[in-house]
């Protein structure tokens, strides 16, 4: 196979063994934006709910920033029995903002209807993309999306294969394979689905999203932390006293309640994405931006995270799923209630755990993390609260009263940091109050917008740059970590608690950080 000739050379070619996923090639890192190289793009799922809310929105964002080479085009491959008008009409319907490239571009997209499991779908599919090279000068390269339900990925991916689809076509250069999460359900579900997929596709052309990592604010925690003296002598146990991680929404399940009673919020949030802000947050500082020093940085640190013993486990976490209450000021109904969701169901739709991370900059910090639905607003961050100071010396309520140091990094909405600290209170009386100094992004960055993420992921994709994308190990070891919590929590005990929507979450998830004489912040709103 040819390499990407925006590869260093270097680097093996795409579909080059990688044995064991861990030596795959670096890969450009975080690099300036260009124009994709001419491919096709092959959706699967393409009538579904992700397609039309995530992935089409993104490309279209793309076609109208003139992200896409002209030699360009999308094929959507579903169940759903559509024609090509119809993948067309739903694309523009999905979009209705895009402009004029955008609508250019749908008119050329084409449909294969069919089961995954049958070779009438993947012969069709080979001689669209024949005509696609043909008549839009694709290349023979070809970028896989599998946006399907997850317990299809392993037969698309293995049916491609066996079509003779997970390499390039004739004259192409790569032939890649996005996954969506979830990627598995578990450690061994996790293993047997890459299993699978290595079987089909080398490690080096496989990009596992997290569309997280595709976010602004989280890539910032890498300029923060390694561009700025100011931070990294303090980013460790000496100062850190303890970290928060909260991914909270106030939305509930929706219509995706079918999906979530099968996941649950450790799977749905607590695997990837927390995984991977707290991995960017702790991980010790990389030698390069490129993908193998970042991605070998994370894994290192998650290594390092503590792997608790099923009663460990039981003792360190809380679960919790809401009942009806009031968010935004309107009632909403408790789960349970939810379409799609059985009447008794036990699925968790709170977390929090407390984490430990065993190397020599954080031995000894509690690392909290927590992510529910239907708390009382949408806030994803981080806060590294410091140490308080040896002796204080003020008198008075107020400054006996002062916060400790924290740093804040607000991932969303309303972008920014904010570092909060102590300043006199004008006035005779020496009196100290907590005040906070504030960033926010969009006052800084004019066109700073809030990205889901897929925009810039979908660009990595097709570019070849996998910097941003879950390498195996990643995703394995993310699995390692919170298995014993579902271990844990199927055993009779591993209890679940309920919090009315609205609220922060079950009380006795206070208690968890109570214990060190610690609580959880209340995230300014
Ligand atoms: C998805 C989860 O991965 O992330 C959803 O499946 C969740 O349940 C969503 O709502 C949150 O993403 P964001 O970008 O809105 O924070």
């Amino acid at each position: 196979m040819v390499t990407d000739p925006r590869s260093p050379a270097s680097m093996p070619a795409e579909g080059a063994a990688a044995p064991g996923g861990l030596d795959v090639p670096s890969g450009p890192g975080l690099r300036p934006p260009t124009r994709t190289p001419p491919l096709v793009l092959v959706i699967f799922g393409a009538s579904g709910d992700l397609t039309s809310r995530k992935i089409l929105p993104a490309l279209a964002n793309l076609a109208d920033r003139g992200r896409l080479a002209d030699e360009f085009t999308v094929i959507g491959v579903a169940r759903t029995e559509w024609t090509d008008e119809e993948f067309r009409q739903a694309a523009l319907k999905d979009v209705p903002y895009a402009g004029e490239r955008w609508r250019k571009l749908v008119e050329r997209f084409r449909y294969v209807p069919g089961e995954y499991a049958a070779t009438e779908t993947f012969d069709r599919l080979k001689g669209l993309l024949a005509e696609a090279d043909q008549e839009h000068g694709t290349a023979g390269n070809r970028v896989y999306y599998l946006a399907t339900i997850p317990s299809v990925f392993d037969m698309v991916a293995e049916a491609l294969a066996k079509e003779g689809c997970n390499v390039p076509g004739e004259g192409g250069q790569f032939a890649r394979l996005v996954v969506e999460k979830p990627y598995g359900r578990d450690l061994e579900s996790a293993l047997d689905l890459d299993r699978s997929v290595h079987r089909a596709f080398d490690e080096d052309q496989i990009f596992r999203i997290d569309h997280y990592m595709g976010k602004e604010t989280v890539q910032n925690v890498l300029a923060l932390r390694f561009a700025n003296a100011v931070f990294e002598p303090i980013w460790n146990r000496r100062y850190v006293e303890q970290v928060q991680i909260t991914v909270s929404e106030s939305l509930g399940v929706e219509h995706r309640g079918g999906f979530y009673e099968s996941a649950g919020a450790l799977r749905d949030i607590v695997q990837n994405h927390v995984m991977q802000v707290l991995a960017l947050t702790l991980m010790e500082p990389p030698t390069g931006v490129d993908a193998q020093h970042i991605r070998d940085e994370k894994v290192k640190l998650l290594k390092a995270v503590d792997i608790p013993t099923p009663d460990e486990a039981v003792d360190k976490s809380v679960r919790g799923q809401y009942t009806h209450g009031v968010v935004d000021h309107v009632a909403v109904p408790g789960y349970r209630e939810e379409e799609g969701v059985a009447p008794d169901s036990v699925t968790e739709t709170y977390v929090a755990l407390r984490l430990r991370v065993e190397n020599w900059r954080w031995a000894g910090v509690p690392i909290y993390v927590r992510t529910g639905k239907r708390l009382p607003a949408r806030v994803t961050e981080v806060a590294l609260q410091f140490h308080r100071v040896p002796f204080l010396a003020f008198d008075g309520e107020l400054s006996r009263q002062l916060r400790p140091n924290t740093l804040v990094l607000r991932i969303q909405p309303d972008e920014g940091i904010s570092l909060n600290f102590g300043a006199k209170v004008p006035g005779e009386e020496f009196r100290v109050q907590s005040v906070a100094m504030n960033f926010l992004y969009d006052q800084v960055f004019h066109d700073a917008r809030e990205s889901d993420g897929y925009p810039r992921l979908l660009h990595d994709a097709m570019c070849g740059d996998p910097t941003l994308f879950i390498r195996t190990d990643e995703v394995e070891q993310a699995w390692r970590i919170v298995d014993p919590y579902l271990t844990a929590w199927s055993e009779p005990g591993g209890g679940l608690h309920f919090y009315p929507a609205g609220t922060w979450g079950p009380h006795i998830a206070d208690l968890l950080l109570e214990r060190s004489g610690d609580a959880w912040r209340i995230p300014e709103l």
